[in-house]
């Protein structure tokens, strides 16, 4: 047991109780923030006097030598420690002697694990929204590609207006572009650091906050100690912000799922991508979407998890928040693994423009059309749409479309129609004259990519 207290106590600790405690094993995961925090902590003493120039060098190299050998493998980061901070602190006790024994000066687990924890989510912050700019180019590549591909738009899953595929992947790319700027504000929001505040109350030590602050790239030091240790908002937005992405490729997956299908067959995907069984030879299963949508409940439960360990503690720190890592860690890892492994799968997806096209086709997605070309010959559209609804009848008796009549039944229903119905209700003449701006005809759709395209381009989560 390597504790960095005791003098007080006068009995050894329970081992359950050491780790019950102990949180080495998985705050193991931050040891490189923690050592960049230390090193700056260490060149602020150094700055302002509180330690000599050649504590402050062999500090750093102490702590140096301490990442590399941890990096290597040289060094194991082992359970005989409490928890990182102590590990390191340990660790260079050991290698450099009594200066390392100035290192906590001014300092508190409190603000270290803050800090900490700080670092890690903004790296990680930085590391989603990589993976999701490049599922964002990917779709945006798809969506040049299939500016023509029509297909059915539904709404309660009924096949309602002609739609192209570009269209429909377009809202994704709206979702998790969204996405991105959310994680950005988070970002913004969180940068201030807590490195500083000690247990709870400061110090009194000359500590320079500014400048450790400017050191580990934030944007400017915490207000209040007390809020600074026992803050965890930021976490709490970082995982409703995964929970947010979860949720969108969640619903991604469950219509590639409904896509793939035998009875839809618009897409197929790729073997690499699927699984068979260990029963039925024919099978091949989308389990890769399905997995993506099920693991969406285990971030939301991180959030939900957070959210209660947190209501109901009192100012400022307590053991409750070391809480804030198993789950937390393990949304995050879930999130970046499910975008980049749902990235490949939809890169190398094979979709069925004539299955697509047929199923608009034969889905009676033109008939609002028909009854706007009702409208555009004079006819009220209220009339129009009963007119157009006695027609549908019709052709579900016949098993045919509305595309499939002959002009003398379309008469029967209204002498107003003529020849020019059959191109006012083709599918490429329902999809191209929907041209406002966000509707899915081609050349309103060309507008969006290249808007789409432009801010991939210039997106950053670390411009103001
Ligand atoms: N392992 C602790 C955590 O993750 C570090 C802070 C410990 N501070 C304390 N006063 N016990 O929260």
């Amino acid at each position: 047991m390597a504790q960095l207290w005791g003098g007080r106590f006068t009995r050894q600790t329970d081992q359950l109780v050491y780790d019950f405690n102990a949180s080495i094993r998985f705050d193991q995961r931050f040891y490189k923030q923690d050592i960049e925090g230390s090193r700056a902590h260490a060149k602020m003493l150094e700055k302002q006097g509180i330690l000599t120039q050649e504590e402050g060098r062999q500090i750093q190299e102490g702590l140096d030598s301490i990442l590399r050998d941890v990096e290597e493998g040289k060094l194991k980061i082992t359970s005989e420690y409490e928890d990182i901070h102590s590990f390191v602190e340990a660790n260079l006790i050991r290698r450099i002697g009594d200066a390392g024994k100035k290192l906590h000066t001014g300092r508190s687990r409190n603000d270290q694990v803050a800090l900490d924890m700080k670092l890690y989510v903004r790296d990680e912050i930085a590391a989603v929204d990589e993976e999701l700019k490049s599922l964002l180019t990917t779709l945006l590549t798809l969506m040049k590609e299939n500016l023509h591909t029509f297909m059915p738009g539904f709404t309660h899953l009924q096949k309602a207006q002609p739609v192209t595929l570009a269209h429909h992947l377009g809202a994704y790319f709206e979702m998790f572009k969204r996405d991105r700027q959310r994680l950005k504000d988070i970002r913004k929001r969180m940068n201030l650091c807590p490195l500083g505040s000690g247990a709870l109350a400061g110090t009194t030590y000359p500590l320079d906050r500014e400048y450790t602050a400017c050191l580990l790239g934030f944007d400017g030091p915490t207000l209040n100690s007390m809020d600074s240790v026992s803050d965890r908002d930021y976490l709490i937005e970082f995982l409703s912000a995964l929970a947010m992405i979860m949720m969108h490729l969640s619903r991604f997956c469950e219509e590639i799922i409904t896509w793939n299908t035998n009875e839809y067959h618009f897409v197929e995907i790729d073997d690499a991508y699927s699984t068979g069984s260990s029963i039925m030879p024919q099978k091949k299963n989308p389990d890769i979407a399905e997995l993506v949508r099920g693991k969406t409940g285990r971030v939301y439960g991180a959030l939900m998890q957070m959210l209660t360990t947190m209501k109901g503690l009192p100012l400022a720190y307590n053991k409750d928040m070391q809480e804030d890592k198993e789950l937390a860690f393990d949304a995050m890892d879930t999130t970046k693994g499910c975008i980049a492994l749902f990235e490949g799968m939809l890169r190398t997806m094979k979709f069925h423009p004539d299955v697509m096209a047929g199923s608009a086709v034969h889905g009676f997605t033109n008939a609002t059309d028909a009854a706007d070309y009702l409208v555009g010959k004079g006819v009220p559209f209220r009339d129009a749409h009963g007119i157009i609804g006695r027609m549908v009848l019709y052709c579900l008796d016949k098993n045919c479309a509305l595309d499939d009549l002959s002009l003398d039944e379309f008469r029967k229903f209204s002498p107003a129609f003529d020849e020019g119905i059959y191109d006012a209700i083709s599918l490429k003449t329902c999809v191209d004259r929907r041209l406002t701006i966000g509707a899915p005809g081609p050349e309103a759709m060309r507008r969006a990519c290249d808007a789409e395209q432009e801010w991939l381009e210039t997106f950053n989560i670390l411009d103001k």
